[in-house]
């Protein structure tokens, strides 16, 4: 996820900011916020922590929030510092450099691009010293997000109105900067974690699978620019920002959920451990205890992998395969058979795949293949997305064959 430092001075646009922040957050941006003391005047702090989902900072000199996360761990986290809107006396403070309070400071102690929406009266626009400065602050490499004609709030006409939000977030993405998001305008449906098989009331079959793998993925796709949809059975994982997330238990639950959303779907990844077998009887009450044995007699779930890939507008369609032994020719079975365009193949097994933090995985298509070592999942769904972004932009012709920089192993 890209993080963005949205930055609120003391105009009467500050009104908009929360919505700003809402529409960032609708992107897939991580947003936190930093007022400075006129902006409080204008909008609350308590605003804009609920639609950010992240404490608001405004005082340079705020101890517990600087034992949490200094002014200079802020600087650095930015991946961009947007200040929208911004007043005429903020960008004569950044022409001077002057750091008296926590945004100048943040300005001057960040790498990341800044980029300014200034938002005031026209005849203050107009101003030969803001005129200047605006003009030094281009110099710098400062971005400037120009004002609009239209009503003022002093009720006058003329240039100083900031743009509507949704302008903003548009010119930041695809004018400003290049935040790598290959994926924007296409839709994901991810599956991950376990399913529960009911046995009865109170017991169910299982497995392992923590789910953590398949979370990890659709964050990335989320910050990759994608509109995702994650349908996950029971883990203990926090709910990923900035995703539609349907919780489902059974196999039956997953290929409903699955089916009631494939439609425009681009990319499908089916990183869900679904139960091959369920109870052929679901006992209404508690089996109790009585005989030395007991059957359980099994019945084979519908494969939710193979009825999306057999769809006749099938998505690019990528399975997971879970082995203990012959991963590599397991592997290839299941991408032959289930015309699957990608397979993600990994051992698992005492310390390996379910339920660790890292995994180690060999992916497999039709014409190759790529080994990725050990790494935290984290770490492995970034890269996974990137091949799965290439490969998929290569299956729809958004890219040539070439331009992959895989190495073959098969
Ligand atoms: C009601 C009201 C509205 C204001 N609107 C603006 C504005 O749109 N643009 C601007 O540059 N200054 C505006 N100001 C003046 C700024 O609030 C003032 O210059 C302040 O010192 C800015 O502080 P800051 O840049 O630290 O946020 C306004 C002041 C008031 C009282």
């Amino acid at each position: 996820m890209k993080n963005i430092l949205l930055g609120v001075t003391g105009s009467i646009a500050a009104y908009k900011s929360p919505e700003l922040v809402r529409q960032l957050r609708a992107h897939g941006f991580s947003v936190k916020v930093v007022l400075t003391e006129s902006a409080k005047e204008f909008v609350t702090e308590t605003t804009l922590q609920a639609v950010s989902l992240n404490p608001v900072r405004s005082n340079l000199w705020d101890k517990e929030a600087e034992a949490v996360m200094s002014h200079i761990e802020l600087a650095r986290w930015a991946d961009c510092v947007l200040i929208a809107p911004t007043t005429a006396n903020f960008m004569a403070k950044i022409v001077q450099g002057l750091a008296d309070d926590l945004l100048t400071t943040l300005c001057l102690a960040t790498k990341a691009k800044i980029i300014i929406s200034p938002a005031m009266n026209h005849v203050m626009w107009k101003n030969t010293a803001v005129k200047e400065n605006k003009r030094t602050l281009i110099n710098r490499g400062i971005s400037i997000i120009e004002p609009m004609i239209g009503d003022q709030a002093c009720g006058e006409t003329g240039i100083g109105r900031m743009p509507e939000p949704e302008f903003i977030v548009e010119t930041l993405i695809n004018k400003i900067i290049n935040f790598d998001m290959p994926l924007t305008g296409k839709k994901v449906l991810i599956t991950a974690g376990p399913t529960r098989e009911p046995i009865d009331p109170i017991r169910y079959i299982t497995n392992r699978s923590s789910g953590k793998m398949g979370y990890a993925l659709a964050s990335e796709f989320r910050a990759a620019g994608a509109e995702v949809h994650l349908v996950s059975g029971p883990t203990n994982l926090p709910k990923p920002e900035n995703m539609t997330l349907t919780l489902i238990e059974t196999a039956d639950d997953l290929l409903q959920a699955v089916h009631e959303n494939i439609d425009d779907v681009d990319i499908f990844v089916a990183a869900a451990a679904v139960a091959d077998y369920r109870p052929t009887i679901f006992h209404k009450n508690k089996i109790k205890k009585m005989k030395n044995d007991l059957t359980i007699e099994l019945v084979k779930s519908e494969d939710v992998l193979a009825s999306v890939s057999k769809l006749e507008i099938a998505p690019f369609t990528v399975g997971f395969a879970a082995e203990t032994l012959r991963l590599k020719e397991y592997a290839l079975k299941k991408l032959n058979e289930k015309s699957l365009n990608m397979i993600i193949a990994n051992k698992v097994g005492p310390n390996h795949g379910f339920d660790q933090d890292d995994n180690a995985v060999h992916v497999f298509w039709k014409s190759a293949g790529k080994v990725f070592k050990k790494m935290p999942k984290t770490v492995l769904a970034k890269e996974l997305v990137i091949l799965i972004t290439e490969r998929f932009k290569i299956d729809v012709g958004e890219a040539s064959a070439n331009s992959s920089n895989i190495t073959s192993i098969r």
